[in-house]
């Protein structure tokens, strides 16, 4: 890759088949701007954060997940909402990719954030948690734009295709202010 290639990382906070918020991140593969890569990984296979088993030792699934985001440029994030908030098994990866503090995988990591929802407000709670994470982590969350999809069922297509062409268009945008913000404030000291 030249210098002025990126790279980010995503990860969905859905572990369904079908998940919307998977399905946002395949979209997004297709809409890079140019220089710029995306790798999407899984969180499935984490155990449930137990500080014993960090003090042992961090499981292969977590050491896997903690180089994917400290290799990245930028860390991309889609979340659904559960019950007006992140769900349990992006706090737990979260939480796994949080230790230790000072020096954490997170810490300074350009961030965006993104989300799908069946729900009339398109993730907005969820992503505002997902932000108040980030102030303890001393991550950078991009804050704008934002992009939430309301009504997740109604803009894709049976394959999980995004086919609403104005969150397209959104997210060809979203994506490159990432870019963009990451190679703004990704020096890390
Ligand atoms: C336990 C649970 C709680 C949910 N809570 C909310 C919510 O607070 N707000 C909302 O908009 N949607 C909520 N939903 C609906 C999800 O947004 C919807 O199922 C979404 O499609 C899940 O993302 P996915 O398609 O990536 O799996 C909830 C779903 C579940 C299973």
């Amino acid at each position: 890759m030249g210098a002025a290639d990126l790279h980010i990382f995503g990860i969905s906070g859905s572990l369904r088949a079908g998940s919307y918020n998977m399905a946002l991140l395949r979209a997004a593969a297709e809409m890079l701007p140019p220089g710029v890569t995306l790798e999407t990984g899984r969180i499935d296979d984490l155990p449930l954060y137990n500080d014993d088993l960090r003090a042992a030792g961090d499981p292969e699934p977590v050491a896997r997940l903690k180089r994917q985001i400290e290799a990245a440029d930028a860390f991309l994030i889609a979340t659904p909402e559960c019950n007006y908030s992140i769900p349990g098994v992006l706090k737990n990866a979260l939480d796994w990719a949080s230790r230790p503090p000072k020096t954490c995988c997170l810490r300074q990591k350009p961030i965006g954030i993104m989300g799908c929802s069946s729900g009339e407000s398109g993730t907005m709670r969820s992503q505002l948690a997902l932000r108040q994470m980030f102030v303890f982590t001393d991550s950078y969350a991009m804050l704008q734009p934002e992009l939430r999809v309301p009504r997740a069922g109604e803009v894709f297509d049976a394959a999980g295709r995004l086919t609403d062409e104005a969150i397209r268009e959104r997210l060809g945008l979203f994506l490159r202010a990432l870019a963009d913000w990451a190679r703004l404030v990704g020096q890390r000291s």
